[in-house]
């Protein structure tokens, strides 16, 4: 077998057992995605889902992120957001809608009424199959929620998205150091090692 055949063959295998590692857990611990234990480790090393917090969920689809979040919180308030419908979760009121519509926007307003703690993002652009186009795509998302959650959070809020490592990237770090006091990127073991994804964490608005 040639060497390069071996060496696709081989990453294929790491992928796929990658992936059935989270699934299998998953499965066993009832999360509805393998994508719940990334905010799991992301939440163990940054510590800001507490159990009174008011938190926003974008592109909760199908609820991976929005179980874990209702575990924590008890006394606070949760809303998920996506333009997917998503099955019910106890303690989450859902929003079918597009976050970059307005009316989204005043409703999340209305929702939080100005006490709104922390914003997590897994939202992702269709993919095309064109990598680089989908991780622009995908890191546009990240600078437009960026400048949203800048507007609504409270000034010691938390700000998590996804996004990916590819050109844009210095655009979308640049935005959050001018926004956010503290800025931080963090990949998850359990996002696979030949993906470009990463996470980004941001916290204490800067005043203007
Ligand atoms: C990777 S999935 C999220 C997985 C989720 N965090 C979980 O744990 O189950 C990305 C989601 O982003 C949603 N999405 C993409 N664009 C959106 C938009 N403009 N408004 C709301 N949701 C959006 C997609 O519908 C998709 O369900």
């Amino acid at each position: 077998m040639k060497k390069s055949i071996r060496v696709k063959k081989s990453n294929s295998w790491k992928i796929k057992q990658h992936r059935d590692q989270y699934f299998k857990k998953s499965k066993i611990l009832g999360y509805r995605s393998r994508a719940s234990f990334k905010l799991i480790e992301l939440n163990e090393k940054f510590k800001f889902i507490k159990k009174n917090s008011y938190l926003l969920d974008l592109g909760s689809c199908p609820g991976g992120w929005s179980q874990v979040v209702s575990k924590v919180i008890t006394s606070g308030k949760i809303l998920s957001i996506d333009i997917k419908p998503m099955k019910p979760i106890k303690n989450v009121s859902f929003f079918k809608s597009d976050i970059f519509d307005d009316t989204t926007k005043a409703n999340i307003q209305k929702f939080f009424d100005g006490k709104l703690d922390v914003i997590i993002s897994d939202m992702a652009a269709d993919t095309t199959g064109n990598k680089s186009l989908d991780s622009m795509r995908t890191n546009q998302l990240c600078l437009e929620i960026l400048e949203f959650s800048s507007k609504i959070l409270k000034s010691n809020g938390v700000f998590v998205s996804k996004l990916f490592m590819g050109e844009d990237f210095i655009e979308v770090k640049k935005l959050a150091k001018s926004l956010f006091k503290d800025v931080n990127f963090f990949k998850p073991k359990s996002s696979r090692d030949e993906s470009k994804e990463t996470y980004l964490h941001c916290k204490i608005l800067k005043t203007l």
